[in-house]
């Protein structure tokens, strides 16, 4: 099918590099014309596994393409998805002028029917609103569908997050556009979960907040390990083995972050507010969250006393693995509160040093993570990269003034660094 992606961030350039993956022919749309160039010269503007191979070899074959037009877009596409960006405001709740900005766009360019998809995070009820917008500024007068068709794409792992996709929602108001979506999915053999526009909207809002609520959860089930001399990490696997409830996103550390949980969580309230409830239970996942960062930060305060001036080793600035999006990272939140308390830091991310350098100061950045522990009087993990349980410990050890690691993503086996004589804490166990 010939498709548009309107946004051309994270959730639009890899759907659109998968759809043309699967045989669709793709144009995406991006405003930014430094990137629709960068994006033509066969560059990347972010780091995503796998990502750069399926761009090269869909647009070399002529089933992907780039453009700054969206005319262009909706006049060679059949279905038009939008993937633009929906941050957030400074009260919670989310700035849609991208999202409505695009409608008037793809309303102006159309002189057929076209199915205009939402792929962007929205609140319930925008779809009705894009619907309204298309229909108020589309001077043809052409027929058009709606629709809500969230992603549920992990940074990192989004390009076999698409491939495999656990499902498809597909929110729609009548059955007209449900042929053609159904078509768009088909190769990607996972189960089509079709539901009115509202429970689309809802379905992606319920499920990342009950997957932040997840961690939260373990990581209250944490304080309690610390305290009762168990470990969070068997409690996980103990409890995971239920089917019902699953192993996934059980795992303790200093809290969750990235550019969906925080913001979705926040607009989830609001939205409820909004509508006259008061999520209570997500607000105390907020709590839980902002408190996991303060208990580890006084971790390393009670073991090395005094933080002033004293040289500390970090590892991670990522907002987990595998990824270079600093956005909203627990590892960044980490060095600051630290920065605050009068350390300095010498700091170390596989992928993304280039990226924290813009948020980021007064910390050197070191290339080598085996040469980090150089001078430092304590070593911290704080995004859960494979790479960091390579670190050559007998080097580190040997570098530090006293051998001492705070692991908030418990990358480490306790037992076996004490055993090798380090001074070892990391989160529930
Ligand atoms: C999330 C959702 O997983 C995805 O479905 C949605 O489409 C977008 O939001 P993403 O933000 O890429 O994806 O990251 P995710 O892998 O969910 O991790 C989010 C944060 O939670 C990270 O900071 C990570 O370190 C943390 N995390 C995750 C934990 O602390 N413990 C866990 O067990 C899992």
């Amino acid at each position: 099918m010939d498709l548009a992606l309107i946004g051309t961030g994270y959730v639009g350039l890899v759907t659109g590099a998968c759809f043309a993956e699967v045989g669709h022919r793709v144009i995406c749309v991006d405003n930014d014309a430094a990137k629709v160039k960068l994006l033509q010269s066969g560059g990347l503007p972010i780091y995503e596994p796998g990502l750069e191979e399926l761009v090269r070899k869909n647009t070399a074959v002529g089933r992907l393409a780039f453009t700054h037009s969206t005319a262009e877009g909706v006049e060679k596409s059949d279905v038009i998805f939008i993937a633009v960006p929906t941050p957030p405001l400074p009260d919670g709740s989310v700035d849609l002028s991208y999202i409505e900005r695009v409608a008037r766009d793809i309303a102006g360019a159309m002189t057929g029917y076209k199915v205009v998809v939402d792929k962007s995070t929205v609140p319930v009820k925008t779809g009705e609103k894009v619907a309204e917008t298309i229909k108020r500024y589309c001077k043809s007068r052409v027929d058009f569908d709606v629709v809500s068709n969230p992603e549920f794409l992990r940074e990192g792992f989004a390009v076999g997050d698409l491939m495999k996709p656990d499902r498809v929602v597909i929110g729609v108001r009548s059955r007209r556009p449900v042929a053609a979506m159904t078509q768009i999915y088909a190769p990607f053999n996972a189960p089509i979960v079709v539901t009115d526009i509202a429970s689309a909207e809802l379905i992606k809002h319920a499920s990342n907040s009950f997957l932040a609520l997840k961690i939260s959860y373990i990581n209250a089930v944490s304080v309690l390990c610390e305290a009762a001399g168990a470990n969070v990490q068997e409690v996980a696997a103990g409890m995971g083995l239920d089917e019902r409830i699953g192993r996934r996103f059980l795992n303790a550390g200093i809290g969750f972050g990235g550019s969906c949980f925080p913001k979705d969580l926040s607009a989830f309230i609001k939205i409820a507010e909004q509508i006259g409830y008061d999520f209570r239970l997500l607000k105390e996942v907020q709590r839980v969250n902002a408190e996991q960062m303060e208990r580890f930060v006084k971790k390393i305060s009670d073991t090395l006393w005094v933080l002033k001036n004293k040289t500390i080793g970090v590892f991670g600035l990522a907002f987990k693995q595998n990824t270079d999006d600093v956005r909203m990272s627990p590892a960044i939140e980490l060095c600051q509160r630290l920065q605050k308390e009068g350390t300095i830091l010498r700091v170390h991310d596989p992928k993304a040093m280039e990226k924290a350098r813009a948020v980021l100061t007064g910390v050197t950045y070191v290339e080598d993570m085996n040469a980090v522990a150089e001078g430092c009087d304590a070593l911290v993990i704080a995004t859960e990269w494979d790479e960091f349980k390579k670190l050559d410990l007998e080097r580190a050890h040997k570098s530090l003034s006293h051998p001492i690691l705070f692991d908030g993503r418990n990358l480490f086996d306790r037992a076996e660094m004490e055993r090798l004589g380090w001074v070892y804490k990391s989160v529930g166990r």
